[in-house]
């Protein structure tokens, strides 16, 4: 075992020994294999490829009508050389027809990239699922507006959004996957970034396929979208359910926090929520229950800490789904069950990274399992 997989372990393991054994297993796991295809992964579904073509029809119908619009909307200064990337794309597309394998290939590219020692607990991960979210969680039912289709959070002024701060980080780490493989389009490799962080930090399989476009910068969504920490009950199921979503996935998708923390210089608020922010648990849950949580005294915006260590912090909007009666129902049902939690959490994240996508769009009738890159090694016979 190298000694920076030793050194991210023992970072990101916290207190429990249970989860730092779990830890030093999957770093150690991961480390020792190559990712690259180790063995076949399975073969593209026949609807998959057949659909294909109508997505890469669809594509390039799509950019270029985005194109004629922008150019004529803004006189074609701003986004003429968008415009022009954006047809380059879709040449590319045109000559190459991505199967599930290469889907695959990027996959296993963005779990290489994944752990690094000199950044946060030593993991992209959880930066790379706030990323696939806020990218999805523009999403607003009425208007059919927003959501992951068109990945504007690269445009002016979505990027520069006061909730958006930090995620350069993730945007850029994405870039680096997005040279090597640039048939992807940014929705997809964004959502398939998300996918790919959690599965392999631990959490349940996230169905997912492939099918958004690159937009443009006037499809962007307005400020005031993604919800503020600062507030209540009232203002989540506003926000949420906008989406589309109910009080029981607002909870399950509140579950992500268990990964990640907050920064002082992007948000305000500042630590982690749990113990092991590189490893998906329903410890977000347990310890809303278990701990004492009492407000941080400091100049920074009002966030919770827990009374026995002051390490651990809850955002208003956190401590919010133990004190809301419904909520509550939820996050206790959590608490008491991680393979409820994973269950739901898989299936509400799994719809929330398809949202603003029409589903002719998509490559397949049904979503993908995406194999965790342990589960591309050979099997070894007994
Ligand atoms: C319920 C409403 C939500 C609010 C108010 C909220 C707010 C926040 C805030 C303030 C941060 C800290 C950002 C920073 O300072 O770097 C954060 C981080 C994070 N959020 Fe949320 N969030 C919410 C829902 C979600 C959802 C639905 C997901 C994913 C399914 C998610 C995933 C994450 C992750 C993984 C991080 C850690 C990022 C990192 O470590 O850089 N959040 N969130």
């Amino acid at each position: 075992m190298s000694l920076n997989v030793l050194r991210a372990s023992i970072r990101t393991g916290g207190a429990n020994p249970l989860r730092r054994a779990s830890q030093l297993h999957r770093s150690a796991f991961r480390s020792n294999f190559n990712r690259n295809f180790s063995t076949p992964p399975p073969p593209a579904p026949e609807a998959a490829k057949s659909a294909t073509g109508l997505y890469l029809g669809f594509g390039a119908v799509a950019a270029g009508g985005l194109a004629y619009y922008l150019l004529a909307t803004d006189g074609g200064k701003a986004t003429a050389s968008t415009a022009k990337s954006g047809v380059q794309a879709v040449k590319v597309k045109a000559n190459f027809v991505p199967t599930k394998e290469d889907y695959i290939k990027v996959y296993n590219r963005i779990a290489d990239i994944l752990d690094v020692d000199d950044y946060d607990d030593g993991s992209y991960g959880p930066v790379l699922v706030r990323l696939a979210w806020h990218a999805s969680g523009t999403y607003d039912k009425d208007s059919k507006t927003g959501g992951s289709n068109y990945a504007t959070m690269r445009f002016h002024p979505e990027s520069q959004h006061g909730a958006n701060a930090g995620l350069n980080v993730a945007r850029d780490v994405m870039e680096k996957v997005k040279q090597e493989f640039p048939w992807i389009s940014y929705g997809d490799l964004w959502t398939l970034g998300g996918v790919a962080a959690i599965q392999e930090m631990a959490g349940p399989h996230i169905p997912w396929r492939p099918g958004r476009i690159d937009g443009f910068a006037a499809q962007a969504t307005p400020d005031g979208r993604l919800p503020d920490a600062t507030q209540g009950a009232d203002h989540l199921r506003h926000i949420f359910y906008r989406m589309g979503f109910n009080d029981q996935e607002i909870v399950a998708l509140s579950g992500a926090h268990a990964l990640g923390r907050c920064h002082s210089s992007r948000s305000g608020f500042e630590g982690p929520w749990t113990f092991a922010p590189t490893t998906l648990t329903n410890d977000f849950f347990k310890l809303l229950f278990e701990e004492t949580w009492v407000w941080k005294k400091w100049s920074g915006p009002k966030q919770l800490e827990d009374k026995k260590t002051r390490s651990l912090m809850m955002l208003p909007t956190d401590y919010v789904l133990v004190q809301d009666k419904s909520f509550k129902k939820w996050a206790k049902a959590y608490a008491d069950s991680q393979d409820l939690f994973f269950k739901d959490f898989s299936d509400v994240l799994s719809r929330l990274f398809e949202l603003g996508v029409p589903t002719e769009q998509f490559v397949s009738p049904e979503p993908w399992t995406m194999p965790k890159v342990e589960e591309q090694q050979p099997v070894k016979n007994d």
